[in-house]
């Protein structure tokens, strides 16, 4: 049996459908990353897990006890689970050390070098123990709900977009750090984010929400290699879908003869994806073989160490393509390039 399993739950907020039958499961001491656009139920589904609001059915078990079955809810803390809400939520009277061993359970001689440990987990200075929330930054503050949720050393952590306030390289470190911890403990926890490279980065299995659902879950590889609609291929990263007829384990589409992911027998017409990873720009070559695939530059926008490139389709001008290159590549608007398309492309069912 699964560590965390979710089945068929529901919530609505008066007239507003928040999760619309869900059902995941979470194996124990896994990394669980839930996307979706925003109001898709991420957070609902994260505070019926804690025990903060009960579902209007369904059921959650966690470690085989049954935590809510239908309208019936174990109180929140019972449940030994720590959560890093959306907004931090630090109690705003304590100091910094308040906070952290605030729930802990450790003898009181042991808190303060815990708190202390755990502030250099997540990257603050110790002499910050004995500020007050208020004097924190935004990512300070959000590191020390990470701290307090760590110190009470749950089964289950929920985090909420805990990285939101940190800047890019920060944000990375202490993703890592945090990750490290909570393998280390063997704390299974779930995550939402907005970013598609932290999903990608952090999760073990990938959940894709829209609209109250879980639209796919998997690992993050084949969710993003074999997504299961054109809306959640684009969710997870720019995506080319192009319609095309599918026979002889290959799409026939205007990018050429591409050989299929999954090869399906039947010859059909059907909508494929292809990655903009996976289309290289190069010179045209004066003697170009038939079938070359020619395009030119619209548009080009310098990122650092690559460039956005937009190429319209030379066989049909309202193609348009965004592909990122090297900016050495240094290609202009107007300019003429071939395309040459590697691996293989998805086919959507
Ligand atoms: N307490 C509440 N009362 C009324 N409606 C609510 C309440 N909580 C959530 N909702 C609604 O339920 C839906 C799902 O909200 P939720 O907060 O779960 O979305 P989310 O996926 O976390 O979004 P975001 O990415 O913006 O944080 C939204 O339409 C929201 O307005
Ligand atoms: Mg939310």
């Amino acid at each position: 049996m699964s560590f965390v399993d979710i089945q068929a739950l529901r919530k609505s907020f008066g007239p507003v459908t928040a999760l619309a039958g869900v059902d995941l499961t979470v194996e124990r001491g896994s990394r669980t990353v839930v996307v979706g656009p925003s109001g898709c139920g991420k957070t609902t589904l994260l505070r019926l897990l804690a025990g903060f609001e009960a579902p209007d059915a369904g059921r959650i078990v966690i470690g085989g006890d049954v935590m809510a079955e239908g309208a019936a809810a174990m109180p929140a803390h019972k449940r030994n689970i720590g959560i890093v809400a959306q907004d931090g939520c630090l109690f705003p009277h304590l100091t910094v050390a308040g906070n952290i061993v605030f729930g802990m359970t450790e003898e009181p001689s042991l808190r303060q070098p815990r708190a202390e440990e755990l502030m250099e987990m997540v990257g603050l200075e110790r002499s910050m123990l004995t500020r007050r929330p208020d004097e924190l930054s935004g990512g300070q503050q959000q590191r020390v709900a990470l701290a307090r949720a760590l110190a009470r050393k749950p089964r289950l952590m929920l985090l909420d977009e805990p990285f939101s306030a940190l800047d890019t390289g920060l944000r990375a470190a202490t993703r890592k750090a945090i990750g490290d911890v909570l393998k280390a403990e063997g704390i299974a926890t779930l995550l939402v984010t907005h970013d598609q490279a932290e999903a990608l980065t952090f999760a073990d299995q990938l959940a894709v929400m829209r609209g109250g659902r879980l639209v796919q879950s998997g690992r993050p590889r084949d969710v993003y290699l074999r997504p299961a609609d054109p809306a959640t291929a684009a969710f997870l990263g720019e995506a080319i879908i192009l319609s095309a007829e599918l026979k002889d384990g290959h799409a026939h589409c205007i990018l050429g003869r591409l050989p299929l992911t999954d090869a399906g027998s039947l010859a059909r017409q059907g909508t494929i994806m292809v990655r903009p990873e996976q289309i290289r720009c190069v010179e045209p070559d004066a003697g170009a073989r038939e079938g070359t695939i020619r395009g030119r530059v619209l548009e080009t926008s310098f990122c650092g160490s690559t460039c956005e490139l937009r190429i319209v389709l030379r066989e049909d001008e309202a193609v348009v393509l965004a592909l990122e290159v090297p900016s050495s590549a240094d290609l202009i608007a107007g300019q003429q390039v071939d395309l040459r398309v590697s691996g293989t492309v998805h086919v959507f069912g």
